[in-house]
């Protein structure tokens, strides 16, 4: 029912300089995995084939990562080694994947607008913010659960979680009414208020699943939070409309845009997920 997935990749990772000084922070590794690997592989499961990426400049690697490497896999042809690379061939051969440039860094809201050029205008798709790292032990991915809640609600779907409530600073934050265990109607919404402002602590987490009529609210949404177009400030327009469901997905959720996040995920998979 959702095919398709848009990966907002065009942010300069500051948070990890240097090492994203000439290398997309989208492929930062967690283990031997690069991050936006992580969000490809939620998106197939959650049924996806077409993946459309908005990057920027650098960030070519991406698009190298998602294609053969004759030369590689000539070099390690009958070895071991080959094996390595089986979980990115199946995504190689099983889905599409397109790219387009945000040339300047106006938001996430502009972002997902620039990616319409990829994803047309007739069905909702899915959007995974791929330093969101999320995986649920005991069940289906995040997205694949986002996916059921879309099929029973047919609008925009938002993945949230409890948060500190002095750290709703660092989020949109959401307030609504819980209309079936973990459901919320969402009933307001804004960026990164400051914690004494907050309408709730339940934040918004990246995955969303969003009609398509948002590319022409975004259109009118203005800049908001630091001078950007905010998804969220677009999102609250089908709010009000009663057209935004938040969901509070069975799971984990690490935050791999900053060190803290990343090292937590990277000893996590570590210890409990190897071979992923
Ligand atoms: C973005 C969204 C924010 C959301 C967050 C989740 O912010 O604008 O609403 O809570 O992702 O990670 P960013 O972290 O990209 O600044």
């Amino acid at each position: 029912m959702i095919k398709k997935c848009l990966f907002p990749a065009a942010g300069y990772g500051t948070r990890f300089l240097p090492a994203t000084k000439a290398m997309p922070k989208e492929m930062l590794p967690i283990l031997t995995k690069p991050l936006i690997q992580y969000g490809v592989e939620e998106a197939k499961e959650a049924g996806c084939n077409i993946m459309a990426i908005v990057t920027g400049r650098g960030k070519r690697a991406i698009e190298d990562h998602f294609d053969i490497s004759y030369e590689l896999e000539y070099q390690i042809k009958g070895s071991q080694k080959e094996e390595l690379l089986h979980q990115i061939r199946e995504l190689i051969d099983n889905c599409t994947f397109t790219y387009t440039r945000q040339k300047e860094m106006k938001g996430l809201g502009d972002a997902i607008l620039k990616g319409k050029a990829l994803l047309g205008e007739d069905s909702p798709f899915a959007v995974i913010l791929a330093d969101d790292l999320c995986i649920n032990p005991k069940g289906s991915n995040v997205l694949k659960q986002m996916v059921q809640v879309y099929k029973k609600y047919k609008c925009s779907i938002i993945a949230i979680m409890e948060v500190d409530k002095n750290s709703t600073d660092k989020y949109g934050i959401i307030s609504g009414k819980e209309i079936e265990k973990n459901i919320y109607k969402v009933a307001n919404m804004v960026e990164k208020p400051e914690v004494s402002k907050a309408p709730s602590n339940l934040a918004i987490i990246g995955r969303y699943i969003l009609t398509p009529d948002i590319f022409d609210i975004i259109k009118d949404t203005k800049p908001g939070k630091n001078g950007e177009v905010q998804i969220t400030d677009a999102l609250l327009t089908q709010a009000k409309e009663g057209k935004v469901i938040a969901y509070k997905f069975d799971g984990l959720r690490f935050d791999c845009g900053n060190v803290n996040g990343f090292v937590e995920a990277t000893n996590y998979f570590y210890k409990y997920n190897k071979t992923v």
